[in-house]
């Protein structure tokens, strides 16, 4: 504990006493955690942000020991007493203040509690939904305590950090233009501008980038940004961003200021040395050997392109997938022959489906050869193919044979369920890796032009800017991602300072003169007075903070976040309206959203 937390209400907190202050007469507040009658004698927790001390109440003491009679679990109290040792063989080894007791001589009840609509810290039995509607009771367990003080000395430890080299913290505002990260906006209405709406932030990129043309080098900030996407595990509307943007840098001086950066917190709050320089893996080979951009090098089990492999199989499949300039890339699970089930095999064949792939061929080499391949092809051309790929018996190799980057994609997904089946992950290990590189664009088959990868403020690489109009598909972009152990922790760029190179970038999106000109006009007007070199990135905290406590999702890290449907079960988020709020600010609602009807009555 940092500093002191006494008051007039406590002389110390609930997690502070020991064997020193045996002997001390102490006033304590906190929860009534647990209560033990033992007939003679009283025993409650009582806990506290700091811990739990055991106080006792002795039946010789009438008056107060018919009070602690009366106390429940949760009541609020404050107690005076003098701390004395446990007698032998009934300490605590796991309580930091296990030594001690504090033997009440004085007791206030400082608040009731109604009894609870569940029990805290037995998580397993309560619904998501009801831990988030009494989220206030939710945050009193000792795993949301722990994940919400830990989250908070990640904050510490990254601004001493970025403090440290020089950043400034500086705030972006919340009603904003909309900004490019391609979700969809959180609108606001203007009541003093009717029929106009401010976009509430993505993330702070126009703005940070102003930053560097009105010359803060170094900025910083923890900041809140809002997409109104479909939530997942490792999403909500509203995320934590640790936001930089630094001038005068290239790709390269942004990545050792991140280097540093996860080398301090790792070592500060994990107690874990992480060797720099964190490695780089370009796009493209990340995509071929783990068959996503954010691969997890924890473990191996590296995608193997067969297309040159198996072209004389005479398989029609493959025939046809390659004579179309497609690809077969194949993935060996070692020993898994006696490990995995038929069923667990046609999840996989689904996963490859959702995933976008025609199918998943599977070749078990057991005794024999099983499956598709060994029933359509000669075995002595599967045993040099297997032989090549240094496949043994008791493997499955799984080959998936479509456009390249589908079949990456599809193993890559593959890859991932097999290694958790298969147990191969290895617990407590971080691995970081950037992914450099990427693509500038990708073609949009729906919108039938190209896209940004990122955004269209990155920069293309000196050597490729020669091919932005002749080969776009060939350019590649300034960006880098970090990726933790397979998750995308962050991603960012160097950024078009020069405006003749974002005009071309623009009409290289389609993006008309005048559609820049209403999106990102300050920006662009901004680049005149004399623009920096710049570049920066932006981490998911939120992410970040549940990778490190191991949390499956980030609900777990936030103090208030959203359920899977997008609303707040405690406070009521999202509600209706009255009708008052909408007139002023101009709004009629459609009569044929769902609720409507409902919603009038209720608000009239
Ligand atoms: P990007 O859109 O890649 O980049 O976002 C950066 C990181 O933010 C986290 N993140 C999220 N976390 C929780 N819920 C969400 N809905 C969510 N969306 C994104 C991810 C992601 O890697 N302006 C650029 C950065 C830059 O170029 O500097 C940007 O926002 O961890």
């Amino acid at each position: 504990m940092k500093g002191r937390v006494s008051t007039s209400f406590r002389s110390h907190s609930c997690g502070e006493l020991n064997e020193r202050h045996v002997g001390k007469d102490v006033t304590l507040s906190g929860w009534v955690s647990h209560v033990r009658d033992h007939g003679e004698l009283i025993f409650i927790d009582l806990r506290d942000r700091y811990g739990i001390t055991q106080v006792v109440f002795d039946s010789k003491n009438k008056e107060i020991f018919e009070k602690a009679k009366k106390l429940r679990n949760e009541f609020v109290v404050q107690i005076k007493g003098r701390v004395k040792k446990r007698p032998k063989g009934t300490e605590n080894p796991k309580l930091k203040t296990g030594k001690i007791e504090v033997h009440a001589n004085e007791i206030n009840i400082l608040s009731k509690a109604d009894v609870l609509p569940f029990e805290l810290d037995s998580r397993t039995e309560v619904s998501e939904e009801l831990r988030l509607k009494y989220r206030y009771l939710d945050l009193r367990t000792q795993r949301m305590q722990r994940n919400l003080i830990f989250k908070h000395k990640f904050l510490e430890a990254t601004r001493e950090y970025f403090f440290k080299n020089n950043f400034i913290e500086l705030h972006t505002p919340l009603l904003t233009k909309s900004t490019p990260e391609g979700a969809r906006d959180f609108l606001v209405p203007s009541r003093l501008h009717p029929g106009k709406f401010y976009a509430l932030p993505q993330s702070p990129q126009l703005f940070k980038q102003i930053f560097m043309v009105s010359g803060f080098d170094r900025y910083f900030q923890i900041a809140y940004c809002l997409r109104d996407e479909d939530l997942r595990a490792d999403r909500q509307y509203e995320f934590l961003q640790i936001d930089l943007e630094m001038s005068f840098v290239d790709v390269d001086d942004v990545l050792k200021m991140l280097d540093g950066y996860i080398a301090y917190v790792m070592e500060k709050l994990m107690g874990v040395k992480i060797k720099l320089p964190l490695p780089r893996i370009s796009y493209e080979e990340a995509m071929h050997r783990f068959g996503t951009d954010k691969p997890d090098m924890r473990f191996g089990m590296e995608l193997i392109e067969l297309t040159s492999l198996v072209k004389d199989f005479k398989f029609e499949i493959f025939d046809k997938v390659i004579k179309n300039g497609g690809a077969v890339y194949g993935l060996i699970a070692e020993n898994a022959l006696e490990k995995i089930s038929k069923k667990f095999i046609s999840k996989l064949e689904e996963k490859a489906k959702e995933s976008n792939a025609k199918g998943l061929l599977t070749l078990k080499i057991g005794k024999t050869l099983e499956g598709v391949l060994a029933k359509n092809v000669a075995e002595a051309k599967l045993k040099t193919m297997l032989k090549k790929i240094k496949a043994k018996k008791g493997d499955i190799l799984f080959i998936v044979a479509d456009e390249k980057q589908i079949a990456q994609e599809a193993l890559g997904n593959i890859r991932v369920m097999l290694a958790k089946e298969l147990n191969i992950i290895p617990k407590n290990r971080w691995e970081f890796v950037w992914v450099v590189d990427f693509p500038l664009f990708e073609w949009s088959d729906e919108e039938q032009r190209w896209k940004s990868m990122h955004h269209p403020f990155t920069m293309p690489r000196d050597e490729d800017i020669p091919l932005l109009e002749k080969e776009p598909a060939k350019v590649k972009a300034k960006a880098y991602d970090l990726v933790l152990n397979g998750e995308e922790l962050g991603g960012g760029s160097i950024r078009i300072h020069r405006p003749e190179l974002q005009r071309k970038i623009f009409s290289l999106l389609k993006i008309s003169k005048q559609e820049a000109e209403k999106k990102f006009g300050f920006l662009l007007e901004a680049f005149k007075y004399g623009a920096p070199p710049h570049g920066g990135i932006a981490l998911g905290l939120d992410r970040f903070v549940a990778a490190l406590l191991n949390e499956e999702t980030i609900r777990e890290v936030i103090a208030f976040p959203k359920n899977k449907a997008g609303e707040s079960p405690m406070d009521g988020a999202p509600d209706y309206v009255n009708e008052k709020q909408l007139r002023e600010l101009h709004i009629k609602l459609d009569e044929t959203a769902r609720g409507i009807k409902d919603a009038k009555k209720k608000t009239k």
